[in-house]
């Protein structure tokens, strides 16, 4: 127990619920819970809590192009979600939804509070709006060419060509990402927050003390900026909470986010018997800390201080920004295979590696950290598997062949009073550093002491040379000393790793040391160090590049999957469906009316098909086989009723048919002469 109990609620972002982890996303997860498992280590009451951030327009329109609801969806990512952060040994105590019920009463309190204290206003603004959708556009779902360059197909928001900014209207001949239709100007009502209202506490509250000083600098200059109306409503159609007293009227999926910690801690309460309400007061005596990535700073050291500020609840006691992942020192990149989704690394990769190679890159500061791939593989092999797992494996076996498993205590292996005290002294300085060190997040600075301690303990066996100890029937208590000394220095080392490798130190606590429990902070007493060892099994490996090379290449794979990708020849025929699963497919007769190139893609031909008076837009990956001139006119077999997809270049409204393995060798389908387009395949 420590001498002061503290109890902390801890937090990282909410994953949006619309997509894979990945390995920039880690970096936090892996952040926080290493932070979270040294609080837990020392005794204290800490509870770490998350969710998906399920609401919004991009996951309501992904779950529209699936052809599935929008619950469907984010109940199949949350399913994915958990898996992969159970297998990265994330240990939340609760992960939930932004999107339960916990969140819309959360939400709809502080949404009453700030209305009734006159922090939220309304204001009739203009927008985009797609008519055939009818939905207003969110800047990232409107297209056209830049303003400045002129450059086709270009966001809503900035140019990725000349890298001008705009706003959406400035766009020239603008068209919805969703159905292609020409946006309109529509005006609506929306909500606003008052942020302004709070410059004054926010000053005083991020001048405070809870933020880093980087980003307290950032916060000088946005206060410079002056603080303005944050928009906080959405018109339907929108996937999120109704606004209580405004049908219709939607909470923007930012306002509900960070109560969807609270929502989380909550759900967590009702299980677990702790004490919600007391955790919302100011001065409650429990500690509050956000872990998040630097882009969404200014949603948690403004926006969410000043919302609990005016729904009179305790604001956090610190933010915790971290930089942004990169991979062999650029950004991740699905062309290069460097954009890895978790499962993908997990499919190759021991899971307590990157947590140890994070761990040996971070620190409290916001700068970006890489992922040398060869870094990576260098480190975990030298200082894991080299430095640590080594360790054990070289002197176990005497202890465990020669003295029947039976370790000496720190008295018995210092030779005298002087080199005891020496001894537990050491231990004592290089914990103290080790965990203020995890304390302040300096991980690579605690990891660096680590290896250093690490070396030593290698260095005094190869210089003790146990190996020859052994042979000398007149060395066997010498013998028994020293390797007793090594492995209370591994065993030292373990403990001390506990927050980064969980399940490598699990099984030294319980296998190696016979412990009935995981090892916490207070086994580093060296009083405590077990006296028993059973034989060493194997504990890690080393990473053979190899293995690297095959996660690069399976990253690569995950993007070219497209449904559309044509299959070789000589592939084994799939699994049988049931006749009323082929008749879910909708096959149609269709004239290509229209084939053009696209610009910039360079499989993609861009197809107009006639259903026979409807028309639909497709993308097919046929370039290299075909001249668009040639298809014009020709009929084809089309999937009519997939449903829609958003690609880069627009939205595709179904898929022909084509045979061959790609490339050159593809080749359309055509119906025998008779054939009229919008006839039905059956
Ligand atoms: N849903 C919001 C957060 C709401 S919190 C109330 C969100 N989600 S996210 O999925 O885009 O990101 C989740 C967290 O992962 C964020 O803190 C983000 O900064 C972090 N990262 C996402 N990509 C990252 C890297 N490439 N590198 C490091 N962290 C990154 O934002
Ligand atoms: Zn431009």
């Amino acid at each position: 127990m420590p001498e002061h109990r503290r109890t902390l609620l801890v937090t990282s972002a909410l994953p949006y619920a619309n997509g894979s982890i990945h390995l920039g996303h880690l970096v936090e997860y892996i952040q926080t819970d290493i932070w979270v498992r040294f609080q837990k280590m020392r005794g204290h009451d800490c509870v770490y809590v998350c969710a998906d951030d399920a609401h919004g327009t991009p996951i309501m329109l992904r779950a529209q192009h699936e052809g599935i609801t929008p619950q469907a969806l984010i109940e199949r990512v949350a399913r994915e979600h958990r898996a992969d952060f159970a297998d990265f040994l994330i240990g939340f105590d609760n992960y939930h939804s932004t999107h339960s019920e916990e969140n819309r009463e959360l939400s709809a309190l502080i949404y009453q509070r700030l209305r009734d204290a006159g922090h939220i206003e309304t204001a009739t603004i203009t927008q985009a709006y797609d008519p055939e959708e009818q939905m207003f556009l969110p800047d990232r779902f409107i297209k056209g060419e830049c303003p400045r360059c002129g450059a086709a197909d270009q966001y809503g928001d900035s140019c990725e060509v000349c890298g001008a900014t705009y706003a959406p209207t400035e766009l020239k001949n603008p068209v919805s990402a969703v159905s292609g239709a020409t946006p309109v100007e529509k005006q609506s009502l929306h909500y606003f927050f008052r942020l302004a209202d709070f410059e004054d506490s926010l000053r005083a509250w991020t001048g405070g003390g809870h933020l880093q000083p980087e980003v307290s600098n950032k916060l000088g200059e946005w206060f410079k900026e002056g603080l303005r109306n944050w928009d906080i409503s959405r018109d339907a159609p929108y996937f999120g909470f109704e606004i209580p007293d405004a049908p219709g009227k939607y909470f923007y999926v930012w306002l509900d986010a960070p109560i969807g910690y609270l929502a989380s801690f909550k759900h967590y309460c009702e299980r677990s018997g702790k004490d919600f309400e007391a955790y919302l007061k100011e001065d409650s005596g429990t500690e509050l800390y956000h872990f998040i990535g630097k882009d969404i700073i200014y949603f948690h050291a403004l926006f969410w201080p000043a919302m609990l500020e005016g729904a009179g609840l305790r604001k956090p006691d610190a933010i915790f920004a971290h930089g942004f992942l990169t991979v062999n020192g650029q950004k991740m990149s699905k062309s290069r295979g460097t954009f890895i989704k978790a499962r993908t690394y997990l499919d190759h990769l021991h899971p307590e590696y990157l947590r140890y190679y994070f761990a040996a890159k971070l620190d409290a500061g916001v700068g970006d950290i890489d992922l040398n791939l060869e870094d990576f593989t260098q480190r975990v092999n030298s200082d894991l598997v080299g430095k640590y797992v080594n360790i054990a494996s070289r002197s176990a076996n005497f202890i465990v062949k020669q003295f029947d498993g039976r370790l000496l205590g720190v008295d018995e292996f210092c030779a005298d009073a002087e080199a005891l005290e020496r001894y537990v002294s050491d231990v004592e300085v290089h914990t103290k550093i080790i965990a203020e060190a995890y304390e302040a997040r300096e991980f690579s600075q605690a990891m660096r002491k680590i290896m250093e301690i690490a070396a030593q303990i290698n260095q005094y066996f190869d210089e003790q040379e146990p190996w020859k100890l052994a042979k000398d029937p007149a060395q066997k208590d010498r013998l028994h000393q020293v390797c007793s000394r090594i492995l209370h220095g591994f065993h030292q080392l373990s403990v001390l790793l506990a927050p980064v490798l969980p399940g490598i130190t699990r099984r030294v606590a319980r296998e190696l040391f016979g412990l009935a429990r995981d090892f916490t902070w207070d086994d580093l007493d060296p009083q405590r160090f077990p006296r028993h060892l059973n034989p060493f099994k194997h504990l890690a490996q080393r990473i053979d590049s190899d293995k690297v090379q095959a996660m690069i290449d399976a990253s690569k794979e995950d993007m070219s999957a497209s449904p559309a990708t044509p299959k070789s020849t000589g592939e084994a025929i799939a699994a049988t469906i049931s006749f009323a699963d082929f008749a879910k497919v909708d096959l149609r007769v269709a004239r290509i009316a229209k084939a053009e190139a696209v610009e910039g893609a360079d499989k993609l031909l861009r197809l107009t098909l006639d259903l026979g008076g409807e028309t639909r837009n497709v993308f097919a990956g046929i370039k290299s086989a075909y001249q668009p001139a040639d298809l014009e006119g020709k009929l084809t077999v089309m999937v009519a009723n997939l449903a829609p997809r958003k690609m880069r270049f627009g939205v595709s409204e179904g898929m022909v048919l084509a045979a061959g393995p790609g490339g050159e060798e593809l080749y359309i389908l055509e119906p025998h002469a008779g054939a009229q387009p919008g006839m039905r395949i059956q």
